[in-house]
């Protein structure tokens, strides 16, 4: 298979995870799991996504990820510069709801032979309270209490519907700040934090950018979006003397490479 064909693949199941295509080709996709003839890609492709959806503005019904096409972009393009640099090290999502940007990761993997794990963290249960005695910096987010739940099994079943499971797909259940830390793994090349809270932000951080490899890829999916997620970020970097060439994706993301 072609550079040009992988690519067009990519772009074609950033369209079904977001759901920019019709629920018949989404469901033909998940069905045989084939993908559709070129032409017949190049004329989705052609189309002009509907906004919200270029933007990750909404929480698609039919879509496995809220991220939107250019934050799926962003993550295509990271994966990219990984493969092409070798950089060492495994894949983490921190937040993950429905397993979308986990399971581009995962379809990327196969399809580039990269043999990396995929760490797919999350409560499964919906976003935690805060715990305004630990980090009174989240105060005015009480209200995301519960949102965004996916249990495990769905996910896993999302993944089953782009036979993307495998031995490679790591599972790891539970509030960041008991999880991250004891996770088993040395070196990451890719960290996506996506736990919107000032805690989880932290939480992820403190946990596993350390073990981010040099040139590795750190997405902040909310730094614009909630400013108690780009709070965390700048104190962690300002903490560890860091400074770090943050470049904006969209309204709401930003990546930087360590
Ligand atoms: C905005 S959603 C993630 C969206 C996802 N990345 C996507 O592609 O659509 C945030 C997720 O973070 C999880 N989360 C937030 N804080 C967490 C924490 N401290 N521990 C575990 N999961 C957390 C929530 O359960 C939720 O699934």
């Amino acid at each position: 298979m072609t550079t040009e064909t992988k690519k067009l693949y990519l772009d074609f199941l950033k369209l079904v995870l977001v759901g920019a295509v019709s629920s018949e080709v989404q469901h033909e996709f998940w069905q045989t799991r084939r993908w559709p003839y070129i032409d017949h890609i190049q004329r989705l492709l052609a189309e002009p996504p509907h906004w919200i959806l270029l933007n990750g503005r909404n929480w698609p019904d039919r879509g496995h990820t809220m991220i939107g096409l250019l934050r799926l972009n962003n993550l295509h393009e990271s994966l990219d510069h990984i493969r092409l640099n070798a950089i060492p090290g495994d894949f983490l999502e921190a937040g993950v709801w429905r397993g979308g940007a986990c399971i581009f990761m995962q379809v990327y993997n196969k399809l580039y032979d990269m043999d990396r794990r995929i760490f797919v963290c999350d409560t499964f249960n919906g976003m935690p309270g805060v715990e305004l005695d630990r980090y009174p910096q989240d105060h005015g987010l009480e209200g995301t209490f519960g949102l965004c739940a996916a249990t495990e099994d769905e996910v896993k079943n999302n993944f089953i519907l782009y036979d993307a499971l495998d031995d490679n797909i790591i599972f790891v259940k539970g509030l960041f700040k008991d999880t991250l830390h004891a996770i088993p793994v040395s070196r990451l090349s890719l960290l996506r934090a996506d736990g919107d809270l000032y805690s989880s932000t932290m939480d992820i951080f403190t946990a596993l950018e350390p073990k981010v490899s040099k040139d590795g890829v750190i997405i902040i999916d909310d730094y614009f979006a909630v400013p108690q997620c780009k709070q965390a970020v700048d104190e962690y970097l300002n903490n560890t003397n860091q400074t770090a060439a943050i470049v904006t994706i969209d309204w709401g993301g930003v990546y930087y490479h360590k």
